[in-house]
């Protein structure tokens, strides 16, 4: 019998990390996940509680960049491969104070490059560390055309620049160690479980409560969505398939106008557009995301499954029946973000 693979998941309790754990627990008999996690704000283990008793599964409370518990955990598991999803990820609150993403997005990810090497040299074995990155290290694409893996690294936000860092810091031990990285840069991804301050769950949950609506500026600025569910299918592929030293491409070719979505969403809860204000635009913000995934599709052969209308439709419907998990992310530490973000944006 072959052993089973033992795959190191960060940031596992957060919205993509932990729809991840559960696609590849289900996708793969032969895995076991051991989910390391620091449990910030974004992170919830209510969001994989139906695994709690799985026994190819468990939980490892610490932080990514902690170098000493992340070397004990390598030693300890000896992993056939990482997938780091382990990040700060909201671009507002990395304008009110980036320490925090370059803490955790850079140092973190350097921390855990420099404990693979150390773990894997002069180990037998296929190992793979997948660095989830984001299609934000591009920076801001004009009207036309989309972005290739080709593009220059070209981030405008203390987030995305902290992403593009932890590119360079990957690439450089592909380079110089020959560290088996890959690395996957996808668009917006929308789905059950994600935080409600980023834009899709945010308009579903104060739409349904009716509350108003926050676009920045015009709401002309387009967006590339993509389900969590192909993503997740993506990153599979890239795990398994995917050369090491490469980058990928996700998306699945659904640009939309943020108030053309805005719009669907209020149709879907049959609540009136006049619940949208515009807000005072984020400083920085870029206009325009789309992705081209012509390498993923040609390579590894993955094509997106789930049409946009059908997925927000769905996760619209997940966020109704699910009313209890959103009232438990609205904390203290949630309405002070909020205060903090939105109260000096007047209606414009
Ligand atoms: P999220 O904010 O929902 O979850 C992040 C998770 O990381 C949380 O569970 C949090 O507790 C954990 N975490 C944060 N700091 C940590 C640390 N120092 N040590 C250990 N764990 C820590 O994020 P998400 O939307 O699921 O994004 C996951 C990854 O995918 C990120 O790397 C992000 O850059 C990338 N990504 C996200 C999107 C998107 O649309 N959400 C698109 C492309 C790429
Ligand atoms: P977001 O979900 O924060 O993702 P990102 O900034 O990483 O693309 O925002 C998606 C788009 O929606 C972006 O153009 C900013 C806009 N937006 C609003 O107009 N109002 C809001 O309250 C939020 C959170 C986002």
């Amino acid at each position: 019998m072959t052993r089973c693979r033992r795959i190191l998941v960060t940031g596992g309790a957060g919205f993509i990390g932990s729809n991840y754990v559960r696609h590849t627990l289900a996708a793969h008999a032969d895995v076991h996940v051991t989910n390391l996690d620091k449990l910030t704000y974004a992170g919830n283990l209510e969001n994989l509680k139906d695994l709690e008793h799985d026994p190819r599964y468990e939980f490892a409370l610490g932080d990514v960049s902690d170098a000493t518990l992340v070397a004990h955990l390598l030693q300890e598991m000896n992993p056939d491969a990482i997938v780091n999803f382990a990040a700060e990820t909201h671009v507002d609150r990395s304008l009110l104070g980036a320490l925090p993403f370059i803490q955790t997005n850079v140092c973190g990810t350097l921390t855990l490059l420099e404990a693979a090497r150390r773990c894997w040299s002069g180990r037998e074995g296929e190992h793979r560390f997948v660095q989830i990155s984001t299609d934000e290290v591009y920076g801001d694409l004009g009207d036309a055309g989309r972005f290739t893996e080709q593009s220059p690294l070209a981030p405008n936000n203390p987030y995305s620049a902290s992403k593009a860092s932890a590119d360079l810091l990957c690439r450089a031990y592909f380079s110089t160690y020959g560290l088996p990285i890959v690395i996957t840069r996808c668009s917006n991804n929308y789905g059950p479980y994600q935080f409600p301050e980023k834009l899709i769950p945010l308009m579903i949950y104060r739409a349904s409560t009716d509350q108003p609506l926050p676009i920045y500026g015009d709401g002309s600025n387009v967006r590339d969505w993509i389900h969590v569910q192909d993503h997740c299918r993506a990153i599979d592929s890239v795990l398994s398939r995917g050369i090491p030293g490469e980058v990928y491409n996700i998306g699945a070719n659904s640009e939309l106008r943020n108030i053309d979505l805005v719009r669907r969403i209020c149709t879907l809860l049959g609540r009136p557009e006049t619940l949208i204000e515009f807000v005072r635009d984020r400083p920085g913000h870029d206009r325009r995301y789309a992705i081209d995934p012509t390498k993923l599709r040609r390579e590894l052969g993955w094509a997106p499954q789930i049409p946009f209308a059908q997925g927000l439709e769905e996760t619209v419907q997940w966020y109704c029946h699910n009313a209890s998990w959103v009232q438990a992310c609205l904390t203290g530490e949630y309405r002070h973000y909020y205060k903090q973000n939105y109260g000096g944006r007047s209606a414009q």
